[in-house]
């Protein structure tokens, strides 16, 4: 049985809440619960959840298809009359005038929640998200299924880059080559812009791809995400164009050990926080600790960052199920930076990784 749409497991976190029922805005919350996948855009879309009885779309008509599946109330706007009384039917029909709505935080428009007061002027409205993020921390056998084939897709994408790397090419000649690529593969988009950070500039982390021309002597960072299913990828990878100096070989080696370090650290009832320590104790040691300046590792879904973040201070237990990086890194300013980053599962006994792809320096000249 396919586990979308969603709804029962929603309507169920919702009865340990107050509100009387959640709305949702085109984006990865609203597909998580319901499979439907739109465009995000000023037209007004909301899926409103209650705690009790049918869900219920508001959407313009051009998009009613996308929802057509969930066999649930359609209330459908046209572009010359606009959303307002397709809205105060859908809040009549639900009685949701006075009712408690949990909203995106993180996600709705203002203008969004506005709409709603608008027709329901009793409303009153709280931050819903901590409802939907629960429910997404863990992924299920068909998330895993997609998230893999996405970390796979990327691999050889990113092994494809590699190879191609060399003295000469910019950096955004080598990002449009990885587009390219993960489109040419099969992927849905780009989880991200695909980063592409050479010599000086791969000190910065996020660094985006310049006109800079590759040099020998360079480090280049290679970051990239496709899509399946609206899963994402996310790898990194590094090659050194020769002459390869001591400095960047020894970096290199460090971080490979931390990542190695920090995957080792991974299995259900450790804390996040923990395959953050473990990971970075591993750079401290080797003299590199002040230049390891982000957090270990961020969840992966359907979005690219997203819960359980790897860093210090996360004290949640990791589940079986939970999917996220191991991605420590060195930048040091003026001399360059590595980064090596994996997608992982939380096993029953430690974790899978999803991107086999060898993790040696890559040389190239
Ligand atoms: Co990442
Ligand atoms: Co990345």
């Amino acid at each position: 049985m396919s586990p979308v749409p969603r709804f029962e497991r929603v309507q169920q976190a919702l009865r340990e809440t107050e509100l009387d029922a959640i709305a949702l805005v085109p984006g990865p919350n609203l597909t998580y619960v319901s499979g439907a996948r739109l465009h995000r855009s000023e037209r007004l879309n909301l899926l409103v959840i209650p705690r009790e009885g049918s869900p219920r779309v508001l959407c313009p008509l051009l998009e009613a298809a996308a929802y057509r599946h969930l066999g649930v109330p359609l209330h459908t706007w046209r572009d010359e009359e606009g959303p307002h009384s397709a809205l105060q039917q859908l809040v009549a029909e639900a009685g949701l005038a006075r009712a408690v709505w949990g909203v995106e935080y993180a996600n709705a428009y203002y203008g969004e929640v506005l709409a709603i007061q608008e027709v329901a002027p009793g409303a009153r409205f709280q931050p819903a998200d901590e409802v939907l993020t629960r429910l997404r921390v863990v992924k299920d056998a068909d998330e895993i299924v997609a998230l893999r084939r996405a970390a796979e897709l990327t691999g050889r994408v990113v092994l494809e880059a590699v190879e191609a790397v060399r003295p000469g090419l910019t950096e955004r000649e080598v990002a449009a080559m990885i587009q390219v690529a993960l489109l040419k593969h099969g992927s849905e988009g780009m989880a991200f812009s695909p980063l592409v950070a050479s010599g000086p500039n791969a000190a910065d982390p996020h660094a985006l791809p310049s006109n800079r021309v590759l040099q020998p002597g360079d480090i280049v960072i290679l970051d990239a995400g496709g899509v399946v299913e609206g899963y994402q990828g996310d790898i990194t990878r590094c090659v050194a164009l020769k002459p390869v100096s001591d400095e960047v070989r020894q970096m290199y080696a460090v971080v490979s050990r931390a990542a190695e370090a920090g995957r080792a650290a991974v299995r259900p009832g450790v804390a996040a926080q923990d395959v953050d320590r473990a990971a970075r104790q591993v750079i401290e040691e080797a003299g590199y600790g002040d230049y390891f300046i982000h957090r270990t590792g961020h969840g992966l879904g359907l979005q690219v960052h997203e819960p359980p973040y790897i860093a210090e201070g996360n004290t949640q237990k990791l589940e079986p199920g939970m999917v996220f990086t191991v991605e420590p890194g060195i930048y040091i300013p003026g001399v360059g930076g590595v980064r090596v980053e994996d997608v992982v599962v939380v096993t029953e006994q430690g974790c899978d990784v999803l991107t086999n792809v060898s993790r040696s320096l890559f040389e190239r000249e």
